[in-house]
């Protein structure tokens, strides 16, 4: 009888266990839905940057980014039904700050890129049992005015601003190509 049990109870979690893997169609289908998303996000944050850009430079762009860039990524995973973050091992806003699988993410992408590997998302199932895909969020050259180098790309009028915004502001001293952090999205039940 206990050895019944005890069988039953090894195969259950097998079972379990198999559960936790996604099998090679479903890894394709969430990596592309991950990609679109991602894309889609981009382009909304970007569009939105770019244009404040135009009208005012930083002076502008900085406290639209303060006040609008967590209201358009949730409006984004409002859409998605998702849960979209951007973070990295150095923040601006702590709101975004890391998890410590997130941590690890971002250390092995920073390998892979010292290494001159290629970068590729990354799906897996995350503790809440949930698929959660990763994907590198590279620095640009016009990324740089507002995180790149104080005195270089980026001015002491746009430092300061920042500062006054973020004041442990850690998001700071990039160079064009760097790793600036990661996506990290949580797809719920879907
Ligand atoms: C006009 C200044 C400005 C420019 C240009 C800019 N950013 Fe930011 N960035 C900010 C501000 C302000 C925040 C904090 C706002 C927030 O996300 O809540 C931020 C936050 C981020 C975050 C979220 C993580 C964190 O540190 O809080 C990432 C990732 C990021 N920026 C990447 C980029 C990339 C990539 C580019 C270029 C395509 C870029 N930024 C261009 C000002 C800027």
């Amino acid at each position: 009888m206990y050895k019944k049990l005890l069988i039953l109870a090894v195969l259950l979690s097998i079972v379990a266990c198999e559960n936790n893997k996604l099998s090679k169609a479903e890894q394709e289908e969430y990596i592309n839905k991950g990609k679109e998303i991602t894309k889609a996000s981009f382009n909304e944050l970007s569009t939105n940057l770019m244009a404040q850009m135009k009208l005012g430079g930083p002076q502008q762009a900085v406290p639209f980014c303060n006040t609008q860039a967590m209201p358009i990524t949730h409006q984004m995973s409002e859409k998605f039904n998702v849960t979209i973050k951007r973070t990295s091992d150095k923040v601006r806003n702590s709101e975004n700050k890391a998890t410590e699988r997130e941590l690890q993410i971002i250390e092995g992408y920073k390998t892979s890129l010292e290494n001159s590997s290629k970068l590729s998302p990354i799906i897996e199932i995350n503790s809440d049992k949930n698929k959660q895909f990763y994907a590198p969020i590279i620095m640009k050259e016009k990324c740089l005015v507002c995180h790149g180098k104080p005195g270089e790309q980026l001015n002491v009028k746009t430092d300061s601003l920042i500062k006054s915004f973020y004041p442990l502001d850690k998001a700071i001293g990039y160079e064009n190509g760097d790793l600036r952090g990661i996506w990290s999205i949580e797809f719920k039940n879907n």
